[in-house]
């Protein structure tokens, strides 16, 4: 019998690419997105890329009779759960939305598990909870450090509710994915990256530079103690990180898992440079990135990137598109959006 998933997020970046692997994985897959961030075209994407018509219910997650009324439609056998804000800046100036909405709607999720029989959920936490860790690379021993943002600290309070309910409520397992830096796009560039406005992040802003939308890159600092001054990252394939999805609900339905809360960190375990990344997208998709070296970004870690060690022996995941296809990737989807030949 086919086993179904529930996608919260599931229009947004990482929760359309994983809804992809889930659907070629043979799961069924129901995608509940309040589109708040996100676009119908992500689910349309996701329907053309598997030739399955997903079904799509919009829902918003911190709406609890309305997100129940899911669980009365459907039975699911695990939610992975996207649903949130993610713009570090705005969770700073505006920290009650962000706490209300990242913690209400998983909160929200966890109740619901409990009341329909318990259940097996992966959530989606970040590096952001290491800061800038004293040793690299980061283990999942890791100790957290106070959360630079609201942002950050909803990912840090989020595992710990986790852990907690885990601990109390009988029938429910859980993994928390701590991703590294997510980039790139799905091959067939019909689903990747859609930032609304200026794009915060590195990678969205060299394709947008590239294609002429934006004048200049600004490179954060380049006087760090790492070998070129930029900081370094560890920029994880969204189609591997994707992937890590599958295998982590694979491991709780399988009864594989060691604990009924783990952790696993999802990266490659290779510290790359801004420059480097810069250099690199330039060399692999003839494209000239303008940019010049600015001010440091308040906030910004120096360098933080993945021990994986964990992932690849015990979730049994190993992230494998090299950087040179994720970045060739990111620009074909760039190119995509804006019709570029
Ligand atoms: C990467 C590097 C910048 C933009 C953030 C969140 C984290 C996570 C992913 C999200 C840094 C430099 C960037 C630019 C630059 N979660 N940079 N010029 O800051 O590592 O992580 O996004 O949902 O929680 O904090 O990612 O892509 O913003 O920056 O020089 O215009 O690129 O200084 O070194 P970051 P990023």
């Amino acid at each position: 019998m086919k086993k179904t998933v529930l996608v919260t997020g599931g229009a947004g970046y990482i929760g359309s690419h994983t809804s992809v692997e889930l659907l070629e994985a043979g799961f069924d897959v129901v995608i509940a997105d309040n589109l708040s961030n996100a676009e119908m075209t992500a689910v349309e994407g996701v329907r053309k890329i598997t030739g399955v018509d997903v079904p799509f219910e919009k829902i918003d997650c911190n709406d609890l009779p309305q997100f129940e009324t899911l669980f009365s439609k459907y039975k699911f056998d695990a939610a992975i759960h996207f649903a949130a804000y993610k713009a570090v800046g705005e969770s700073v100036s505006e920290p009650l939305k962000y706490y209300a909405n990242n913690l209400g709607s998983f909160i929200n999720l966890l109740s619901l598990m409990q009341k329909h029989g318990g259940g097996t959920v992966v959530f989606s936490s970040s590096a952001t909870v290491y800061s800038q860790p004293d040793v690299l690379p980061a283990t999942e021993q890791t100790p957290r450090k106070p959360a630079n943002s609201p942002y950050g600290n909803t990912k840090q309070m989020a595992e710990d509710i986790l852990r907690d309910s885990i601990a109390a409520y009988p029938g429910l397992r859980g993994i928390a994915l701590r991703y590294f830096n997510p980039i790139g796009a799905h091959p067939s560039a019909l689903i990747g990256e859609l930032p609304k406005g200026v794009p915060s992040n590195l990678v969205p802003f060299i394709t947008q530079t590239a294609a002429g939308i934006r004048e200049c890159l600004n490179v954060f600092g380049d006087d760090y103690n790492t070998p070129d001054g930029s900081c370094l990252r560890d920029y994880i394939d969204i189609v591997d990180l994707a992937k890590a999805h599958v295998v982590a609900v694979n491991r709780m339905l399988e009864g594989k898992n060691k604990a009924n809360y783990e952790i696993f960190n999802v990266g490659t375990g290779r510290p790359v440079s801004v420059l480097e990344l810069i250099r690199t997208f330039e060399k692999v998709n003839h494209v000239k990135v303008n940019h010049r070296i600015t001010e440091r970004r308040p906030g910004d870690v120096e360098a933080v990137w993945a021990d994986t060690t964990l992932a690849n022996t015990e979730l049994g995941w190993k992230a494998e598109r090299s950087l040179e296809d994720t970045l060739r990737s990111a620009w074909a989807w760039e190119k995509h959006l804006r019709g570029i030949a």
